[in-house]
């Protein structure tokens, strides 16, 4: 088993990118001209805002019950400002996609809705164990944009906006589930949370990416002519339900699991310092 590592975790830092996403035009397939990898990502991104929103809210239920420790009350304080800050922008971004054409108020107001649901229904430790599950699967998402460069062929702008979220994810990974290691260290709970969080993601994702696909008129054949051809040409074989879902439920339901078991700072902070935000 790996053991935690002793470097001090990094305290979130919250810097603001202020993106420009209205200098030049953004294409509608943003990301390498492929209309399945842009509204994979643009589904993903949809659920951002809203669902950040929700991550502070079920970690803030419980914010007298961290007051005595005030290094996990900094690095909450710094969690949300990091959180805040990603809602912000993904929802400027929004602005770009209504500009190409999406039509996107009701979908957020369901995705909306459904997190109400959840609020209402589940216990708030249950609720702050799925936000720590959801941390981990962006955690991994963020090491592999920043490990694997897969994200080069995307526009600019839209890539910075990725690679500068992941990095802040990488930083604050750990912040919930310590909250919730704190609060309910129930192996139970977190093990329910990783339930709820993977159902509610996957569903929600793949609604959103179907969103994007069906206003772009694709259909099926199309679908699998654009899948044939990002088979060939992408360098890596990323698959989303195993390197994402699969990975990190086999990961998180280890007895002895700790976010920071892997330490991949180095990744962030070289994008941070590439990216002149360091
Ligand atoms: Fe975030
Ligand atoms: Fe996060």
């Amino acid at each position: 088993m790996q053991t935690i590592p002793a470097a001090p975790r990094p305290t979130p830092k919250l810097r603001r990118p202020d993106i420009p996403f209205h200098e030049g035009p953004i294409p509608r397939h943003w990301f390498g001209g492929s209309a399945l990898a842009t509204h994979m990502v643009n589904g993903l991104n949809l659920l951002f805002p809203d669902g950040e929103r929700h991550f502070v809210k079920s970690v803030r239920y419980f914010r007298k019950a961290i007051d005595d420790d005030p290094m996990l009350a900094h690095e909450v304080a710094g969690f949300y400002a990091q959180e805040g800050s990603h809602a912000r922008e993904h929802q400027r971004f929004f602005t770009i996609l209504e500009e190409q054409g999406y039509e996107l108020d009701e979908f957020l107001g369901e995705f909306r809705h459904s997190l109400r649901v959840l609020q209402r229904i589940l216990p708030e430790s249950v609720q702050l164990a799925g936000t720590a599950a959801a941390e981990h699967f962006t955690a991994i998402m963020a090491n592999h944009a920043l490990e694997s460069r897969f994200l080069d062929d995307a526009d600019p702008k839209v890539r910075h906006l990725l690679l500068w979220h992941a990095t802040e994810e990488i930083e604050h990974k750990a912040v919930a589930y310590d909250v919730l290691q704190r609060v309910e260290p129930s192996y139970l709970v977190r093990v329910l949370g990783m339930a709820v969080a993977s159902l509610f993601l996957a569903y929600w994702w793949q609604r959103g990416t179907r969103l994007f696909l069906r206003q772009d008129g694709l259909g099926g054949r199309e679908l699998r002519a654009e899948r044939k051809r990002l088979r060939a040409l992408r360098q890596d074989d990323t698959n989303v339900v195993r390197d994402v879902f699969l990975r990190g439920i086999a990961e998180y339901v280890r007895p002895g699991f700790h976010p920071w078991q892997r330490d991949d700072l180095h990744l962030a902070e070289a994008y941070l310092r590439e990216a002149r935000m360091a």
